[in-house]
């Protein structure tokens, strides 16, 4: 059977990439966009096999209806992308409340959103794979990138607990963590906090590097979207997938770190602890629920 694609945000970049990918391998796709004339070049040269929707992922009722009618056109949704977003950098206390709701709108309650309505169907099919386009931002938090990496970390922890939650349903979820690829994000899609004095060493420094020349991503958009076809037909994908050899390093230092800081701490965790208190962990009936499998 036809596996059936659906894919937020095809206009542009990874999305895009990913959209010609899976029409060039033979499967049917749901490619969606704020604006479906971005895709008319892939509708005359795959008529049979793309379904162009209009969908801002921000808009409710139009991802009920983007579901809905991709429903009725294909009959099931078996890969669920949720690739659209974007970035937006400077410090903190600086964006605007519209930019801080429209960042965790699109990067967050847009891909949960559109999960959520996806899966009854899964559920019903007892089958599916949804892919959570986070990034190493998700895993990494640095400075001029706060409200980016709270949507993106905030995915990564819906995404990590869903997968557990449906897999005994036979639904597969995976977060995947790209480093720097050659699309729009640092450039045309980029938006800005208004500055604010202070932040130079830290902010300043994160935007310079982004917006500088010698700042050349590593990965090519292609090579994304082969990967993504292949973990879709993978019969155990990842809870995590890491793209690109710098986000693979990035993270495991900060893994590291983690590790290191936990460690030194752990006393002071412990201290909290009631002084008659069992660790509920360690029990026969905690194990069997907390080490289920690999959780
Ligand atoms: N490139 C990287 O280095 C990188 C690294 C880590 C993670 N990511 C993540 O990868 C995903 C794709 O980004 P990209 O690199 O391909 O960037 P991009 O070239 O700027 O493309 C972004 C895509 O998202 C769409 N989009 C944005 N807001 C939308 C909305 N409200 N509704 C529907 N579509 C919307 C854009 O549509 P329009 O054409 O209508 O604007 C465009 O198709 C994002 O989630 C991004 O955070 C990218």
């Amino acid at each position: 059977m036809t596996k059936i694609w659906f894919i937020t945000g095809s206009s542009r970049g990874l999305g895009r990439s990913l959209t010609e990918a899976v029409l060039a391998n033979g499967y049917k796709v749901a490619a969606t966009a704020r604006n479906p004339e971005a895709l008319k070049e892939l509708v005359e040269q795959y008529p049979d096999s793309i379904f162009p929707v209009k969908l801002d992922v921000t808009d409710k009722s139009q991802i009920a209806k983007a579901i809905e009618s991709t429903i009725e056109k294909f009959g099931r949704i078996d890969v669920l992308v949720n690739n659209a977003g974007f970035g937006i950098m400077g410090a903190s206390e600086g964006y605007t409340d519209e930019q801080v709701r429209s960042q965790l709108e699109t990067n967050l309650y847009a891909p949960i959103e559109v999960t959520r309505a996806v899966l009854p169907h899964m559920r019903r099919q007892r089958s599916g794979h949804i892919l959570q386009i986070s990034s190493v931002g998700g895993r990494v938090g640095n400075p001029g990138l706060t409200i980016y990496q709270a949507a993106k970390f905030g995915l990564g922890g819906y995404t990590e607990a869903l997968a557990k939650e449906v897999a005994p349903l036979g639904i597969f979820v995976t977060s995947v963590e790209p480093g720097g690829f050659r699309t729009d994000w640092a450039r045309d899609s980029m938006s800005y906090a208004p500055h604010i004095d202070g932040y130079e060493e830290t902010v300043g420094k994160r935007i310079a590097l982004f917006s500088s020349d010698q700042f050349v991503p590593m990965g090519d958009p292609a090579k994304a979207a082969k990967v993504m076809i292949d973990l879709a037909e993978n019969p155990a994908p990842p809870v995590h997938l890491i793209l690109g050899s710098e986000a693979v390093h990035l993270i495991k230092q900060a893994d590291i770190n983690r590790r290191q800081e936990m460690e030194k701490w752990e006393e002071v965790s412990a201290s909290t602890n009631a002084d008659d208190a069992i660790d509920f962990t360690q029990t026969d009936l905690g194990r069997s629920f907390f080490s289920a499998k690999k959780s």
